[in-house]
């Protein structure tokens, strides 16, 4: 493979903007609904509607995995973009269930879509990594190393959710987005500004305490359930206001645009009441949000690929479009990027 690789140039041309050329989304068939929740665990309908905004998710099958849903996502964009998958530089998945701790979903991506030319690797930022992926595809064709990159967000959480849970299992789904980026092309500005940071003194938060070196897999853990997500809700939903409202402030200021400038804001999908309140302190109104949370629940981070790719396909978000996106997630992570569609 490497020698197919093409040899990366060094220019001393300026740096360019980057924007996204294709979209694409994969959604598993199977869906959860608030109703079946109530029979497996305490809980209701209405209390989840009126605390987080989800009614259904999607579950992938048994034998569907991360990286069979990213490679559905990730032909779909690159139809859309019109390229061909040997086009393709560097694949970067940005997941927190990958089929395998080693190797990566993405070189099992790579291999899938025929990406042969490309480099590829697993990104863990969780809810935060498809923005940080973006981030980093953007440094490569910015410096004019790569021409394109394929980002893509893919999660099985069913696989980590404990489904005797009800502060967590009624919250995620699974669901995989995807975006190709090159160049701006001629007379688009792509993406205009981006900002991204962690807070590792809360990795306690919103962790999966067993799986890793930390704590193996044995009986114990098992049956402790510890390989699955463990959140402290209240003050995930605490930092999470927070900290998406300053990087989207942050990536708003470096952009030279204020919110009114804006036409759509894509936040991520955790909890209707995050967003608004993340909306309302820009001064956004719920009308200038894209939401599929009602429909799919948290995908952690595939949730703003699929948004932007649903709301591009039906024509909600239009060329020239001034964009804000805004994650947060798990490490703590968060990331937000302001770009002309
Ligand atoms: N059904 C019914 N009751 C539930 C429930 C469920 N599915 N989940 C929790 N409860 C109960 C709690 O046990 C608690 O009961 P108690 O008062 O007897 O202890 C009560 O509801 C209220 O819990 P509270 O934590 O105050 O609710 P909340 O308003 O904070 O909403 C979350 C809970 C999880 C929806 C909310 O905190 C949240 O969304 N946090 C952020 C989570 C997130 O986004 N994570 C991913 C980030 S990327």
């Amino acid at each position: 493979m490497t020698m197919k690789n093409r040899p990366h140039p060094r220019p001393s041309h300026p740096r360019r903007n980057a924007a996204i050329v294709g979209t694409g989304a994969y959604l598993p068939e199977r869906v959860l609904t608030n109703a079946e929740l109530e029979k497996m665990v305490d809980t209701t309908n209405d209390w989840i509607i009126t605390r987080t905004g989800i009614s259904e998710r999607r579950i992938a099958a048994a034998d569907e995995f991360t990286s069979d849903m990213g490679a559905a996502a990730a032909r779909m964009a690159i139809a859309k973009a019109g390229i061909s998958p040997t086009d393709i530089d560097l694949v970067i998945l940005a997941t927190s269930t990958p089929d395998t701790i080693f190797p990566s979903a993405a070189c099992r991506i790579q291999h899938m879509i025929g990406a042969t030319r490309a480099a590829a690797f697993d990104l863990q930022a969780a809810c935060s990594g498809f923005l940080y992926g973006m981030i980093i595809a953007e440094q490569f064709i910015a410096s004019h190393a790569h021409e394109t990159v394929l980002v893509i967000g893919s999660e099985k959480l069913s696989s980590i959710v404990n489904w005797e849970d009800r502060n967590t299992c009624v919250l995620f789904g699974d669901g995989a987005g995807a975006a190709i980026m090159q160049a701006a092309p001629e007379g688009k500005r792509g993406l205009l500004a981006t900002d991204m940071g962690s807070d590792g003194a809360q990795t306690d938060i919103l962790h999966m305490p067993a799986g890793g070196c930390r704590m193996p897999i044995t009986p114990e853990v098992l049956a402790q359930k510890k390989n699955s997500i463990h959140m402290s809700g209240k003050e995930v939903y605490r930092y999470a206001v927070g900290a998406m409202n300053a990087s989207a402030e942050r990536s708003l200021q470096l952009s030279g645009l204020s919110a009114a400038d804006l036409q759509w804001v894509i936040p991520h999908q955790a909890n209707l009441r995050i967003i608004s309140s993340v909306t309302e302190r820009l001064g956004v109104g719920m009308d200038r949000v894209i939401l599929n949370l009602e429909r799919y629940g948290n995908t952690s981070a595939a949730c703003i690929p699929i948004a932007l790719h649903e709301s591009s396909e039906s024509g909600k978000i239009k060329a020239g479009d001034n964009l804000l996106l805004v994650a947060f997630g798990g490490g703590l992570t968060w990331a937000s990027a302001v770009l002309e569609w």
